[in-house]
């Protein structure tokens, strides 16, 4: 399954030796490659390491919507936070988008840059709506109640944001990366103080920022026990019509649609990676049959975004036992408008200002008002750790069709078998290397799947996604 989204740059070189700048920042998604770009306008000197491709994490599949309206979102902000810090909120996403206006402009980056407006539908009832268009109006961002008359379905109504933009998320990161020192297929193995060590050599800095979407160090810092991730699936689609403006379902279990030249994008069937039960794909392309009958679906593809316990991102210094490090993720499927964020928040702090929204401190996490959802997090892992570690007698392995996959036990180990479409299996640890859980088969994309903290590995055992940065174990046994 690939993305609408193709890439045009070339391919930049590993990292083959020992470097020293500034600030090393590690991963080329979205934050990361803005952090080095507002870094440099300071004249500030940066290095990029990226594991794969710039942009090739969730930055390069996102829906591609810049927004301040981000769901049913300032009500929420301003009950968990109080008005002031869920205004720094809503003055940063404000901020982001004309930030975005000024990059795309002066670097004249050809990334399908359009001004639209947004807009937050409901099928059920205006009343959510309407609590939402109050709070936005405190904090200072002009929603407006309206209709959602190009729809193919009935709504109770819509609220409107004017003056919000697309683009396609992979050009642009590309363009803004073009510049900037990164290295490509370096994926970073530790940090030792102020040396960050990869396979190809050793980058020496006072400051490391870490962007790689869910960060890898576990203690200190345990940001895998204060978030989890989330996957959700896109369809684009031709011959579905068009519409004014970006669309997103305020209800659970709705839609985000937008319009893209002559396609339609179609996303939702949101799911947190690993969950065995359902089908995410076949439930958006029947919703997409049902909505839009005439459409040819011309591209299908996932990505998944980390979501903090209390909705705001985590910006800022990684963990007081660990100085100079620094932080930017969390940014619960708003992350183009969290990135642009995160790069100027880093940019203040990387620059001896202070925070300019503390909003986004990750220290601002407080036991015991957080301890239930921390608790609930890891009974979610321990679950994963039973669920996936279905077992089926060896024999029953030898049996599977092409395309298939399966779980089995063999000498006190838990295996994961995918025969591929020539017959030939493919046998990997069905233990995550994150912690420990077992892993589920993920039929639609091929990959085995945690439901833990939402790392993905290919049938070879590759990472696909983190938190797990390490391989899963080849087996070749059965
Ligand atoms: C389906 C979907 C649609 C979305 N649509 C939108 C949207 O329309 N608007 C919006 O605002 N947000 C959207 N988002 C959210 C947005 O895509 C993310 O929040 C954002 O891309 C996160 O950027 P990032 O740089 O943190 O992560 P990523 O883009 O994932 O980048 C992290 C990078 O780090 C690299 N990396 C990981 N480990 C290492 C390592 N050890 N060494 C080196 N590199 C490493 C990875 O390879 C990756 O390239 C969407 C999310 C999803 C799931
Ligand atoms: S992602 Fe944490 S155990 Fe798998």
């Amino acid at each position: 399954m690939e993305a609408l989204w193709k890439r045009t740059g070339r391919p930049r070189e590993r990292l083959e030796t020992n470097i020293n700048t500034d600030v090393v920042v590690i991963g080329g998604g979205l934050a990361g490659i803005l952090t080095a770009r507002l870094l440099k306008e300071r004249g500030v000197a940066c290095v990029v390491l990226e594991r794969d491709r710039v942009g090739s994490g969730s930055s390069g599949k996102a829906t591609g919507k810049i927004t301040a309206q981000h769901g049913w979102k300032y009500r929420a902000l301003i009950d968990c936070f109080g008005e002031d810090r869920a205004g720094q909120y809503a003055d940063a996403a404000m901020r982001a988008i004309g930030e975005y206006d000024r990059l795309i402009r002066q670097g004249h980056i050809d990334c399908g840059y359009d001004r639209l407006p947004a807009l937050l539908y409901s099928r059920d009832s205006i009343d959510r709506l309407e609590a939402e268009r109050e709070a936005a109006n405190a904090l200072r961002i002009p929603m407006e109640m309206t209709t959602a008359d190009d729809l193919p379905f009935p709504t109770a109504g819509a609220l409107r944001l004017l003056q919000q933009a697309q683009i396609d998320p992979l050009r642009f990161v590309e363009a803004i990366a073009d510049d900037l020192t990164v290295y490509e297929y370096t994926p970073v193995l530790a940090i030792d103080g102020k040396i960050v060590r990869t396979d190809g050599g050793c980058v020496t800095a006072d400051r490391v920022v870490v962007a790689t979407r869910f960060p890898f160090i576990d203690a200190p810092g345990y940001y895998f026990a204060r978030m989890h991730q989330e996957r959700s699936c896109l369809l684009a689609l031709q011959n579905a019509g068009t519409l004014g403006g970006m669309y997103y379902g305020i209800e659970d279990g709705e839609w985000t649609l937008r319009p893209c030249g002559d396609l339609l994008l179609f996303g939702g069937s949101s799911h947190r990676p690993g969950e065995t039960e359902g089908d995410p794909f076949g439930a958006l392309r029947a919703a997409a049959a049902r909505l839009f009958p005439q459409a040819r679906e011309v591209a299908a593809w996932a990505a998944e975004d980390c979501v903090t316990l209390d909705g705001a991102p985590y910006i800022g210094a990684y963990s007081p036992s660990l100085p100079g490090v620094y932080v930017a993720t969390g940014f619960g499927k708003w992350g183009l408008t969290g990135s642009m964020t995160a790069a100027l928040c880093l940019q203040a702090l990387l620059t001896g200002e202070a925070h300019p929204y503390p909003v986004f401190d990750p220290h601002r996490f407080h036991l015991p008002g957080d301890l239930p959802d921390l608790l609930s997090q890891s009974v979610h892992a321990v679950c994963g750790y039973v669920d996936g570690a279905v077992s089926m007698p060896q024999g029953a392995a030898n049996a599977l069709s092409p395309g298939e996959a399966g779980i089995v036990t063999l000498d006190g180990r838990t295996l994961g078998v995918y025969r591929d479409q020539n017959g030939h299996p493919h046998t990997v640890s069905a233990r995550c290397t994150h912690l420990g859980c077992g892993l589920s088969w993920n039929g639609d994309e091929q990959s085995w799947d945690c439901p833990c903290h939402g790392s993905r590995f290919d049938v070879d055992g590759r990472v696909l996604d983190g938190p797990a940065q390490a391989p899963l174990p080849r087996d070749h046994t059965p």
